[in-house]
């Protein structure tokens, strides 16, 4: 490609170190949309003639039909997709093939490529994200009155549902479906036509190309069109704060799954066995969901480093700007898919969850609520009986519920008979109506939006 300047050819190494078609092959179809908006402009604005803009044009399909077929080929010597695809242009329409390059460089190439890939990548995580709140709404439903313990510190704190849990998580995923559409709303300026780093003398259309790949207008500083990579490291923030979110449901399938809880019955698809203990059944998909994530936010880390000193504008550390994307989206594309998988097939052993929430004294908060409703107390003093009452309760190996009306008397004269209407975990969870509380009619209305949102019924 500099043969003009260069006597000698690279040395092995150089040649390995610097090449990069290895792994940014995966942009061959960005690459190629990309050249034909670029040389239809060309031909449009009459830099090139339109017969040779032709035929780089239909070059450039024959080009995205071998790939398509047999993959790109992996040439060390022809570095990178732009210069393989142009390389093998040339051998199909001749020195033609050399106008394409015209008022371009591969570095608002490069920028461009990119930008078009993590925003297919974009599109890609917004509909396995959908799929996954669909799953979690669909469950939600199904369990909205089951009622479970719910934890603080991972212990017993007030009854909760297991709807009502799971539409928690329908709302992490909410704001990452938020994050990620932020995120490619300022991602989608075209650096195309910002060249090497100066823009161009060329009489080019950038307005044209960017239109022409969906774009909403070019980028305004040609210098930062090149050393930009924002667009990436957006991503992947958005990528690893999912990949978190994605690791804390797991990690709560990995505690319910465990014998000592007994909350969920994990599918045969979902899990594996042991090779010698015949008895287990292990969720390996979640807890490599959670592995995921680690993985997921190094590479969040690995692309904040390659770009912190860098000067303007375009310098090849960049290059190593693609790997950490296409791993964090493989993993994060997996990660969501088998969240999905895992929602939609366990088995929620509701019996079980119900057993322990009526077990942990869940309900002491509405005996406190219930002695400053009905009987006036000062909440710290209703919390000080109600410790008293527990106390009580537990020496007795009683639920709460359970225990005689004299006992209650003997250490509050003013409770009476209605105070049992609030001590079942049933009761506990429907008096929780403030908006986004448990109440089953509570998590059904907010149910009801959610499936608006998402336009199912
Ligand atoms: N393979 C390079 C990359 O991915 C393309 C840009 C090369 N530009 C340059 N000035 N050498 O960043």
């Amino acid at each position: 490609m500099w043969g003009g300047r260069f006597a000698e050819g690279p040395a092995a190494v150089m040649r390995e170190i610097n090449a990069s078609i290895p792994f940014d092959k995966r942009l061959w179809q960005q690459d190629i949309r990309a050249s034909k908006a670029h040389v239809a402009m060309l031909a449009e604005q009459g830099i090139v003639k339109a017969e040779d803009a032709a035929r780089i044009a239909q070059g450039l399909d024959t080009i995205a039909a071998e790939y398509e077929a047999n993959g790109v080929p992996v040439d060390l010597a022809l570095e990178d997709i732009h210069m393989a695809t142009e390389a093998r242009l040339a051998e199909l329409i001749g020195p033609t093939a050399g106008r394409l390059h015209t008022a371009r460089s591969r570095n608002d190439q490069v920028a461009t490529d990119f930008r078009l890939w993590v925003r297919d990548a974009i599109d890609a995580v917004e509909l396995g994200l959908i799929e996954l709140q669909k799953a979690l709404v669909t469950r939600a439903e199904e369990h909205a009155d089951a009622v479970m313990p719910g934890f603080t510190h991972l212990q017993s704190a007030q009854p909760v549902t297991l709807g009502h849990h799971l539409m928690a998580w329908y709302e992490m995923i909410r704001r990452d479906r938020d994050r990620f559409a932020d995120a490619r709303r300022r991602l989608n300026e075209c650096p195309l036509g910002a060249a090497a780093l100066a823009g161009t003398g060329f009489p080019i259309d950038r307005h044209a190309t960017a239109s022409a790949l969906d774009f909403a207008k070019p980028t305004d500083n040609s210098l930062d069109s090149v050393s930009d990579r924002d667009f990436a490291l957006d991503y992947l923030m958005a990528a690893s704060q999912c990949s978190l979110h994605l690791s804390r449901m797991s990690e709560e399938i990995i505690i319910w799954a465990s014998q000592p809880f007994g909350f969920v019955a994990l599918p045969d698809q979902w899990s594996t066995g042991s090779s010698i203990m015949p008895q287990k059944r292990n969720p390996d998909a979640v807890e490599l969901v959670r592995g995921h994530a680690g993985r997921i936010t190094g590479c969040l880390n690995a692309l904040m480093m390659t770009m912190k000193g860098l000067p303007l504008a375009y310098s090849k550390d960049m290059q190593d700007d693609k790997p950490p994307v296409f791993e964090a989206h493989d993993l994060l594309a997996l990660s969501i898919a088998a969240m999905t998988g895992m929602t939609q097939s366990v088995t929620f052993r509701t019996d079980r969850m119900r057993a322990l929430a009526e077990s942990g004294f869940a309900t002491a908060t509405d005996l406190a609520d219930w002695l400053v409703r009905e009987a006036g107390l000062p909440f710290r003093e209703a919390h000080h009986v109600t410790g008293r009452a527990v106390k009580l309760a537990e020496e007795k190996g009683l639920a709460l519920a359970a225990l005689p009306l004299a006992d209650l008397q003997a250490i509050n004269p003013a409770i009476n008979d209605s105070v049992f209407s609030v001590l079942t975990v049933d009761a506990s969870v429907a008096s929780r109506m403030s908006h986004g509380g448990t109440a089953p009619a509570q998590v059904r209305a907010r149910i009801a939006d959610a499936k608006t949102l998402l336009g199912i019924s």
